[in-house]
């Protein structure tokens, strides 16, 4: 063995240093350090480990003699799931898929290697027994004619030697925290392990060419746990979320080597496993016949992904001296600039109101798109008139209170129409380049948010 030497890495990005040190010059964290003994992998130690896999020899070649195949991509039969990696797995890759606890992480994989077919799929769990992933996999009802081998494993020496004996097409590990190597003499879950185990296993991928599932464990900021190396060493890095008030659950992809990472998967947690959601405004618009006001539906992309958001707002006299501002799903800090542009560009006087937001669903929404929808529910709030539930916006707010124009957007009205909506507001400045006629929607241009306020509610 080789001699065992200590160092201090940083629990949050990686770092590396021979002293502890209070703050991570890195990333600027305090206090993360910790001291893990790390053993260089002799040779040896090494090429046992390798000889566990069949390893041919690399060639260099010509770039245009090296031969790929659209094909060869591995549909896990989840379309879904497939969108986000870009049209199924790709042979030799490492895809990571990090997410908070119970979010379904290890319910999604599971399913994917239950529903995969003709593919030899091997199930590593660290977390679980097989008696436990047996009671999972007969509670998703998914019909179990494939070949996925279980076994609970927690080292990786181990795990290769199943690894040698099933020969899989397909390797999943559940989680990546909770193995660990023999080459390092640190606690599972720690930088140095992360790094180990993650390495040995994108050499089995590149060599054999079988592609392997990982899972992590995301912090309570929502950061992966362990090094950023580990997200540099993968290939793909996805991310599961969802508010666990809400069944919704969103799979988008931070990092993909082989495709978009705009795409975004939709999925529903229902008694009997993960559901696929193809088409969201199903639940991102809130069911009810009354009109109500404070209520507005906008047009938003999620990636690639039309998708009808419906955003509601509360304005009510304050109690209190200083006014409340409250939003869900939306950043607050947004809101409170939208509100000075209504109030001293418009007039609006919302400086003594409390106003909440919420956005139903649970979602998060980044789109700036949204914008117009927001102002309109508050206005719709703050002089209680609603607005028809079958008209929809879709522009952003400028500082001057002018109604901007917002990217893609025939592809919002496209949906729009096919989703059945009567109107939709959007930018004049949009609205040159779009073909009316394409469309039986009534498309409603504004330049500036009392001429929405005017065709709303005059
Ligand atoms: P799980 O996949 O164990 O989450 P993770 O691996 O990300 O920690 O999912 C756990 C949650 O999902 C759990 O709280 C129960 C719920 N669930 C269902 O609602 N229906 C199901 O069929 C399954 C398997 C889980
Ligand atoms: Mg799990």
């Amino acid at each position: 063995m080789a001699k065992a030497k200590s160092y201090f890495f940083c629990q949050e990005c990686g770092y590396q240093s021979s002293s502890w040190l209070g703050k991570c010059p890195e990333c600027g964290k305090w206090n993360t350090f910790v001291e893990e003994v790390v053993q260089a992998p002799t040779v040896a130690a090494r090429s046992v480990q390798a000889t566990k896999v069949t390893m041919p020899a690399s060639q260099p070649k010509l770039i245009k003699d090296v031969k790929y195949d659209e094909a060869v991509r591995i549909p896990t039969q989840c379309n879904e799931f497939d969108r986000v990696l870009g049209g199924g797995i790709v042979p030799g890759s490492l895809v990571l898929i990090g997410g908070e606890p119970g979010i379904g992480k290890s319910t999604l994989l599971l399913q994917t290697a239950l529903s995969v077919p003709d593919k030899k799929i091997l199930y590593v769990s660290g977390e679980e027994s097989e008696q436990q992933i047996k009671m999972r996999a007969d509670r998703v009802e998914q019909s179990q004619s494939t070949q996925c081998f279980v076994v609970s494993e927690t080292t990786t020496q181990r795990i290769f030697d199943h690894i040698d004996t099933v020969q899989p097409d397909l390797l999943i590990l559940d989680s990546i925290q909770t193995v660990n190597s023999e080459l390092v003499d640190s606690p599972a879950g720690s930088v140095s392990q992360i790094r180990e185990c993650t390495t040995e296993l994108q050499q089995y991928a590149k060599r054999t060419g079988v592609p392997v599932l990982i899972v992590g464990h995301i912090t309570k900021d929502g950061t992966l746990a362990g090094p950023k190396v580990m997200e540099h060493i993968v290939d793909v890095v996805l991310q599961f979320e969802g508010d666990r008030n809400y069944g919704y659950r969103m799979l988008r992809a931070l990092k993909n080597r082989f495709g978009s990472t705009a795409e975004i998967g939709i999925f529903e947690m229902q008694g009997s496993g993960l559901r696929e959601v193809a088409n969201p405004s199903e639940f991102l618009l809130s069911q009810h016949d009354e009109e109500l006001s404070g209520a507005a539906i906008a047009a938003t992309l999620e990636g690639a992904r039309p998708m009808f958001i419906e955003v509601q707002s509360l304005v009510s006299s304050a109690v209190y001296g200083t006014p409340q501002r409250n939003a869900n799903g939306f950043d607050m800090r947004r809101l409170s600039m939208l509100l000075a542009v209504l109030e001293k560009r418009c007039g609006f006087k919302l400086g003594a109101k409390d106003v909440f937001l919420n956005i139903t669903g649970g979602m998060r929404v980044s789109d700036p798109a949204i914008d117009l929808a927001v102002v309109c529910a508050v206005l719709s709030s703050n002089v209680d008139i609603p607005i028809c539930p079958r008209v929809c916006f879709a522009a952003e707010m400028g500082l001057s209170g002018e109604v901007r124009p917002v990217a893609r957007v025939e592809q919002r009205i496209a949906e729009a129409d096919r989703l059945g909506f009567e109107k939709i507001l959007i930018s004049k400045y949009n609205a040159r380049s779009i073909d009316k006629k394409r469309y039986n929607i009534d498309i409603v241009e504004v330049g500036v948010i009392e001429e929405a306020f005017r065709k709303l509610f005059a």
